[in-house]
Order: structure tokens, then sequence, then C-alpha cells
């Protein structure tokens, strides 16, 4: 690969900008200073470095994030620059297109896959798919088990077609499991709406076979292992 797309595929700069820092001696491969943006680099056999620092080359990259309140599920370019995204809060990301897979609202907390792998996104999101996705719920009330029951056949949430009938398990009278397999806008807090509850307490804790890392802190986050990845393509 160019060492000018290499650099650019790293998330160091555009490619007319990395073209600049290769011309300014900044870059050597295998510690020889390299000023040829067409110099070819042998990814994963070459060391480049920038600036002293290692430049680490990767295609994908696969995250783990317990995403906090008052963040939004987007990416910069999509967002209003006075909000925080959840990618900014991804500090040691190598590549310059992740993007979450679906969306969190503002105010809900929990687990969200940050990744640039277009095709597992895709699969992950698409309706056909019907991945399942649990959440930890707090109400502003009790729930009577008739409407818990209501809501666990499909419920009416003003949209063409009723919900999908999913699971929920009790923890206490007002908070609970939900376990759904779509993902419609704000969907869980209208599910409770539509039998005169609001959510006072939103957190996804699993996403198809992953599971929110009780390690993790809102905010925190931390790459997904290999096999986390293969489960997840699987
Ligand atoms: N359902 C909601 O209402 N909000 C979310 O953020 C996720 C699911």
């Amino acid at each position: 690969m160019r060492l000018d797309r290499y650099l650019a595929e790293a998330g160091k700069g555009t490619r007319s900008e990395v073209k600049k820092i290769i011309a300014g001696r900044r870059v050597s491969v295998n510690s020889t200073i390299v000023t040829d943006p067409g110099y070819k680099v042998k990814e994963g056999a070459d060391l480049v470095m920038l600036d002293e620092t290692a430049v680490r080359f990767e295609t994908v990259e696969y995250f783990m994030l317990n995403k906090p309140q008052g963040v939004i599920s987007a990416t910069k370019d999509l967002r209003d620059k006075s909000q925080t995204c959840v990618t900014d809060l991804i500090t040691d990301k190598v590549r310059g297109d992740l993007f979450p897979v679906g969306r969190l609202d503002k105010d809900t907390e929990g687990l969200l896959i940050i990744t640039n792998d277009g095709d597992l996104a895709h699969r992950m999101l698409s309706p056909k798919k019907h991945v399942d996705k649990t959440y930890y719920v707090e109400l502003d009330g009790r729930l009577e088990e008739a409407d818990a029951e209501r809501i666990m056949a499909g419920i009416d949430i003003g949209d063409a077609k009723p919900t999908l009938p999913c699971e929920i398990n009790m923890l206490t009278g007002q908070s609970l499991l939900i376990t759904i397999r779509e993902g419609r806008y704000h969907q869980v807090k209208r599910m409770f709406q539509a039998v005169g509850r609001n959510v006072t307490a939103l957190r996804r804790i699993s996403m198809g076979p992953l599971t929110l890392d009780p390690d993790l802190e809102p905010g925190g986050y931390r790459r997904l292992t290999e096999q986390e990845i293969e489960m997840l393509k699987s």
C-alpha cells in the first residue's frame, strides 16, 4: 500500500495533509526517513513511525462502549458541533471512519458497538435478522401484570404495525428487563407510554450475543476480543 494512503487510513490526516507530513521528513519506515508518498509499505511487516510514534494499521476496529447519558449516537460529520458524540469517547482509535451500530437516545446508557465494519452493522441492524436487545428499565410507577402481558404480546405504539412479541422479566414492581427484537425510534419508551408509564432510566445490557462488560463504567470502553467479534459475525 502507498505510504500516503497507509497514513490517511490510519487516521493521520487527509491524503493531501499526509503528503505534507511526509514531505516534512516526519515519517520513517523501518527507521529510515521516507519522503516519497508513493513508497510501498508492507502492512503488518514494516514499522511505520510518525514523529517517533508507531503508526498502527487496522482496516477494521471493534469497540464496546458503555454509553453515558448526555452523549449522542452520531459521528462527527453529522453532529451539531456543540454536542459530544459517541465516537469522540474512543480516544485510542486508529480509524477515522468509526460509527455506532444503531442508536441509543441521548439519555440512554449502555452497550453500544462502535466499528467501521459496515457489513456487520448492516447485518445486526437488519429488521429481518431480529437481533435481540435487552434493556434494564426503571419506570415512574408499578407495572401491572396485565400491562406487562399486553406489551409482551405486541402493542400498538402509533406505528403502522404493533410491536413484535417480546419478553419482560420483572425485577421489582417498577424495574425490569425487557428483550425486544426490533429497533424502532424510542421503542422501549413508547411501549411503556402505551400503558401509561414513563421510563425514568434505560440501559442496554446486551445486543445479540454480546453483553455489556460489568467492568466498564459509563463512558468506559474496550476493544472487542477476537472471540466476541467471531460471535457477532456468526
Ligand atoms: N428504546 C428507547 O426508547 N430508547 C433507546 O435509546 C433505546 C431503545
